[in-house]
């Protein structure tokens, strides 16, 4: 068994994509409550391990493990039951829908009659409805967005789009949120916006793996950081440390590491 307060594993995570491998042996422990960061250059590797975490893509090799439990082979929507949640380096909203629907979506993973009773229309549907519309207001109201609700997703502004996508995997009240490079895009006031957010997450018990360019931003919240490069972790550690590694500096020769 693992420590209590180790809540995921990851061990020896191979994927290859035809002759390429992405992934060559990745091992990562997220402590629960922390901060993890995963950085690296472009190609590293870092959303193919995101999609391998979340059930989107199967290892070729390796283990998984979340809160004590095997998640190897796990559908998408398994995972989210399993309490890990993520959002999407391309954001992925519904545009045709509002703010509040899209996060309503992200709710009927937690529900019992789940979207073909909502479709159906049944009596027991209409009161969860009722719920799962609640707490979607709250959660536009957590993540700022609350004069938002009944906006196009596809009319947001972009730092607000983010912010959505947050608030719809909040919504399937995860353990571990995973959030691959949140502030791409933003600007320096929406990048501020989104760190009192991720650090109102954190403090209300919710565990962060946080793939990001932002080495401020990153390097800023993160209790400990890891680094890929060629489907390979060459650091990990403290902030302060992984920044004066010489290997990650040699990675990020003529890349963007402040
Ligand atoms: N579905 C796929 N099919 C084939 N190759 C893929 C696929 N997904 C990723 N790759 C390749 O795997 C490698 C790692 O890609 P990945 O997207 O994980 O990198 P990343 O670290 O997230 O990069 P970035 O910072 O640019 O987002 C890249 O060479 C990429 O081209
Ligand atoms: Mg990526």
């Amino acid at each position: 068994m693992p420590p209590a307060d180790i809540l995921l594993t990851a061990t020896g995570i191979i994927k290859n994509f035809g002759g390429l491998t992405a992934l060559n042996g990745v091992s990562i422990s997220v402590r629960r409550g922390e901060i993890f960061g995963l950085i690296g250059p472009n190609g590293a590797g870092k959303t193919t391990l995101f999609n391998v975490l979340t059930g989107i893509y199967a290892a070729d090799a390796g283990e998984l493990v979340f809160d004590g439990r095997p998640v190897d082979g796990s559908k998408p929507h398994l995972v989210a039951q399993h309490g890990i949640a993520r959002t999407f380096q391309n954001i992925r909203l519904f545009g045709g829908m509002t703010a509040l629907e899209n996060v309503m979506v992200g709710r009927h993973v937690r529900t019992h009659t789940g979207v073909l009773g909502a479709v159906l229309r049944t009596r027991g549907a209409a009161i969860e409805e009722r719920a799962i519309t609640q707490r979607a207001r709250e959660l536009l109201d957590y993540c700022g967005l609350a004069a938002r609700a009944g906006s196009l997703a596809r009319d947001l502004p972009y730092g607000d789009q983010r912010r959505l996508e947050i608030a719809r995997a909040l919504a399937t009240d995860p353990r571990l949120l995973a959030l691959d490079e949140p502030a791409a895009g933003m600007n320096a006031t929406e990048t501020a916006t989104l760190r009192k957010l991720l650090e109102r997450i954190l403090g209300d018990g919710i565990t962060l793996l946080l793939i990001e360019h932002d080495m401020k931003l990153v390097m800023g919240l993160s209790h400990r950081v890891a680094v890929l490069d060629y489907g390979e972790k060459i650091a990990e550690g403290e902030p302060a440390a992984v920044q004066r590694d010489a290997k990650v500096i040699t990675a990020y020769l003529g890349g963007a590491l402040v």
